[in-house]
């Protein structure tokens, strides 16, 4: 993480004046995508997709949902099995983007299995309004369907039953810094700077707050994890989690039971806090670049930063999640058909050759393992009082050779 002094936009300024100069890193992160009028979502600058700022997978064309559709009609077959013939089943998307994935995602199942659609919804969950409007101009075709926009806190007085997708989401959610200096644990914090009648923003070392020891103890007496590890060099920073919990909460409360299937950039805590990870994980991305530079551009970039898989699982058990599995994208995608995809996009490459190497392009893309294919699939699961046990696991998770 570049942690060098960068120019801050007036709209920032006038926010961190009002906060007294100094905010915790978290602060500012939420501030710089999720600021009503200028965070880089909510004004709606940042685009997703080849020609915006950052790919994701939905984003890259119908391939992905084709697949994932697979395992979304599995899910609704077994819900539909456990409530009443005429229940609604809701398939919650959580941070919808440019909403690529529901739209996918419908034309997948209305293709292939349209007699699951007649007790279906569609929820978009989406927190800023610059995206909700490009969601609701992308999904006007579908007017045959049933679609709504909600957020936790209207769906948790009305809980639902369904499917709950957060696909690049989590890594979206502010994040804590810490810091490891002459010996000491410090909170990564940003503090406005004036000089010469400009404005700048700085990273200055503070004190841990309450909830960060909270979250380092949790992480400690809970799973053994040691942050910072062993010996870590002068210099040595992270990230924590610190508004997860939060998060699952209001999650728990919305859905009655169901599956909740993340995907997202994760990893072990010991690849997470080893020592050689020396500036975490978090980057930001604007015009299909990578940066370092997080303080850099507030509100025209997205900053992201990877999951850690114990601690996601502890917070997600601790809000009645049950953890089911978790994959590779590569993998995933492979148990659920990847290759006889491959197949018969080759078979049919003589009726429209430019159409099936570009198809052909984004499934590869999906499975790079330098890239889209390291995303984790993780499945949490909260059960149905009159569900019958099911143990067998889902289609994404079975082995490929299978
Ligand atoms: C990286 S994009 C997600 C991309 C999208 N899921 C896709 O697959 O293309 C993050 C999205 O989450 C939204 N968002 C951020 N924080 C959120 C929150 N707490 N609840 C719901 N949506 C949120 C952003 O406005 C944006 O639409």
């Amino acid at each position: 993480m570049n942690c060098s002094r960068v120019k801050c936009p007036v709209w920032l300024s006038d926010l961190m004046h009002e906060a007294g100069g100094t905010v915790p890193f978290s602060q500012f992160m939420d501030w710089a995508l999720n600021e009503t009028q200028y965070g880089s979502y909510s004004s709606g600058k940042l685009r997703i997709g080849k020609t915006g700022d950052f790919v994701t997978s939905p984003s890259l064309g119908p391939e992905f949902c084709e697949l994932l559709s697979i395992q979304i009609s599995e899910w609704i077959i077994e819900i539909e099995s456990n409530c009443n013939k005429h229940s609604t089943i809701s398939i919650i998307d959580i941070g919808p983007g440019e909403g690529d994935l529901t739209y996918y995602l419908i034309a997948a199942l209305e293709a292939s299995f349209p007699h699951l659609l007649s007790n279906i919804e569609f929820v978009l969950v989406e927190i800023n309004d610059g995206m909700r409007m490009r969601q609701k101009k992308k999904l006007m075709p579908f007017n045959n369907v049933k679609i709504r926009w909600s957020n936790f806190g209207e769906l948790s007085t009305n809980p639902v039953t369904g499917i709950m997708i957060a696909h690049e989401i989590l890594d979206a959610l502010p994040v804590d810094r810490i810091v490891w200096l002459n010996n000491k644990l410090y909170l990564q914090c940003v503090k406005l700077i004036n000089h010469l009648d400009a404005n700048y923003l700085e990273l200055i070392n503070s004190k841990l707050t309450g909830k960060v020891n909270n979250f380092l103890n949790l992480a400690k007496k809970q799973l053994g994890i040691q942050i910072p590890p062993k010996n870590p060099r002068n210099g040595w920073s992270s990230e924590l989690h610190t508004h997860l919990n939060d998060w699952f909460k209001l999650a728990s409360s919305c859905l009655l039971n169901g599956p909740l299937l993340i995907i997202d950039y994760a990893m072990e805590a010991r690849r997470y806090y080893q020592t050689s990870r020396f500036e975490g994980t978090l980057i930001s991305y604007r015009n299909q670049k990578a940066s370092n530079n997080i303080l850099a551009d507030p509100g025209l970039s997205d900053i992201t930063s990877h999951l850690c898989l114990e601690t996601l699982n502890l917070i997600a058990e601790n809000n009645n999640f049950k953890f089911i599995g978790e994959r590779r994208q590569g993998l995933s995608l492979l148990s659920l058909g990847l290759s006889e995809k491959l197949n018969s996009i080759q078979s049919s490459a003589s009726d429209n050759l430019e159409l099936a190497l570009s198809r052909r392009e984004n499934l590869l893309r999906l499975v790079d393992p330098i890239c889209l294919g390291e995303f984790r699939w993780i499945m949490y699961d909260k059960p149905s009082k009159k569900a019958t046990s099911n143990n067998s696991l889902p289609l994404f998770l079975l082995d490929p050779l299978d």
